[in-house]
């Protein structure tokens, strides 16, 4: 169960806070998790009716609730929002927040920045002034959604800004991959089991490769989309925290400094790109028109609100080494695009390949090595490849897997932001970036970012609905070296 408080919406119509949020509040609520006092109030600057805002969001919820929306829990659930209007530049705003908690008596309050990067300062400025983040009488937490910053100065920026008027204690700033049940996975999947922590380093690895695929393009984003790029969207944030869970050392337990401690020390650990390497070890692209499930799709330029003549990134993939003791020599392929051939995400790890003088004078002639996989989404599950005999009177192989779905059958799906949320209402940080963390992850991307800001005659393109440019191979320390798509143990690799 979750604390009796308020949780403030501040950008309630957009898409994030209709799609994700007040879903992910609903499923909250639907299993009970929700104290009845728990109160939403959603600032918007549209002037909706309270009726209105209901039918919005009864229509976003019936879109999203699984199993479809039960009439009665949206009620209940109904019955603790408020839509809130005002200005988000408005001073007058803030004062009017303070009087309405005051007379509601909502000591402890949630505010959720589900706002565009540029409103966190102003908004959390506003906040402090308006006494709105004073802990006399109860708790105040802020959740700040990626992107945090645009770069390592704008990033600094905003913490001196926010530093201002919150400790680090109330600021969340959210990452919602790390909600995913797999990504958490990784920590138990390494650690709770002794017979993984002995191959897990440079000694049996050969290499790890991280990818997050979309099939979607930029829909409705573009004019965001457009000054971001794959590389702030996705690499920055979502797969290098993947990658600091999948190389840490262990915590010295799960509790959030902890925690974050080991994933800073992965960070710090990256070996900076110099200039010089940046082509060597980053590549991106951008999606051309082509075709998603047999649909024509059009070409990123031709979206709305995106520059016909953009070389923005819709596809950015990066090679990084991680120079400790674990690690050094082992490269990290870490992947992602939008209108992609499918739409997963997923970490595999390949082993090294084991020596084949004892198969001499057989038809074994190049074993596979083995891989680890782990599949964050669509399905959630841990896949171990191995290579056994083939039936019959040869000895010739074959790849074959071992597989654990880690959620099936009557297992109910949550979303990550069910999870992150009620983190926030418990106060519980540890899935939550602290702000080394983000410092040292622009750190990271920013000798890439630098030259792709001046190289902006060109940009490479794949076609919607492809796995991008085979040109990104070029990344690959070693011949051998393929993309791995699938989970699939018979996977051909390109
Ligand atoms: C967001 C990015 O943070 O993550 C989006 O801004 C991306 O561009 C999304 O589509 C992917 O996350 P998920 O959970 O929808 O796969």
């Amino acid at each position: 169960m979750s604390e009796e408080c308020a949780f403030v919406i501040f950008g309630a119509t957009g898409n994030l806070a209709l799609t994700k949020l007040l879903p992910a509040l609903y499923h909250l609520d639907r299993a009970s998790h929700l104290e009845a006092g728990l109160r939403i109030l959603c600032c918007g600057r549209r002037p909706f009716t309270a009726e209105d805002w209901r039918a919005q969001v009864r229509e976003a919820l019936a879109a999203k609730a699984r199993g479809g929306l039960d009439l009665a829990l949206f009620e209940r659930f109904a019955r603790r929002i408020e839509y809130f209007r005002g200005d988000l530049e408005d001073a007058e705003l803030y004062r009017r927040l303070g009087d309405k908690l005051a007379t509601e008596g909502s000591g402890n309050v949630a505010f959720y920045m589900s706002v565009g990067p540029e409103h966190y300062g102003p908004v959390i400025s506003h906040l402090g002034e308006a006494g709105l983040l004073d802990e006399a009488r109860g708790w105040r937490r802020v959740v700040i959604e990626k992107p945090f910053g645009y770069d390592l100065s704008s990033a600094a920026d905003l913490q001196r800004r926010i530093g201002r008027h919150l400790q680090e204690r109330q600021i969340y700033r959210i990452d919602h991959y790390l909600g995913k049940a797999t990504v958490q996975n990784v920590l138990v999947f390494r650690f709770a089991n002794l017979m993984l922590e002995p191959v897990w380093n440079r000694n049996y690895i050969d290499h790890v490769q991280i990818t997050h695929s979309e099939t979607l393009g930029v829909g409705s984003r573009g004019g965001f989309y457009d000054t971001t790029g794959a590389l702030r969207d996705m690499i920055q944030s979502h797969l290098l925290q993947l990658m600091t869970l999948v190389a840490m050392e262990p915590p010295v337990s799960m509790e959030a400094e902890a925690l974050r401690d080991e994933k800073v020390k992965v960070l710090k650990s990256v070996r900076p790109i110099t200039k010089s390497a940046v082509h060597a070890q980053a590549f991106r692209a951008q999606y051309a028109a082509g075709s998603i499930g047999g649909q024509p799709v059009p070409a990123y330029g031709q979206e709305e609100r995106v520059d016909p003549h953009s070389v923005t990134e819709t596809y950015a993939a990066i090679k990084l080494y991680v120079d400790n003791w674990r690690w050094r020599g082992v490269p990290f392929y870490l992947r992602t695009g939008k209108r992609m051939a499918e739409a997963r995400s997923m970490v595999a790890i390949r082993f090294r390949h084991p020596p084949l003088q004892l198969f001499r004078g057989t038809p074994v002639e190049c074993m596979d090595p083995n891989w680890v996989l782990l599949g964050i989404q669509p399905e959630e599950s841990l896949r171990i490849q191995l290579t056994a005999k083939q039936p019959g009177l040869e000895m010739r192989t074959r790849q074959i897997s071992l597989d654990a779905q880690f959620r099936g059958g009557q297992t109910e799906m949550t979303e990550a932001y069910e999870d992150l949320l009620l983190d926030v209402i418990r106060g519980d940080r540890s899935l939550f970036l602290r702000y080394d963390e983000v410092e040292h992850a622009w750190r990271v991307v920013e000798p890439v970012l630098d030259v792709w800001a001046v190289e902006r005659d060109y940009i490479p393109t794949y076609p919607a609905g492809s796995w991008g440019p085979r040109e990104s191979r070029r990344l690959f320390d070693k011949e051998e070296h393929r993309w791995r798509h699938t989970l699939e143990p018979n996977e051909v690799m390109d």
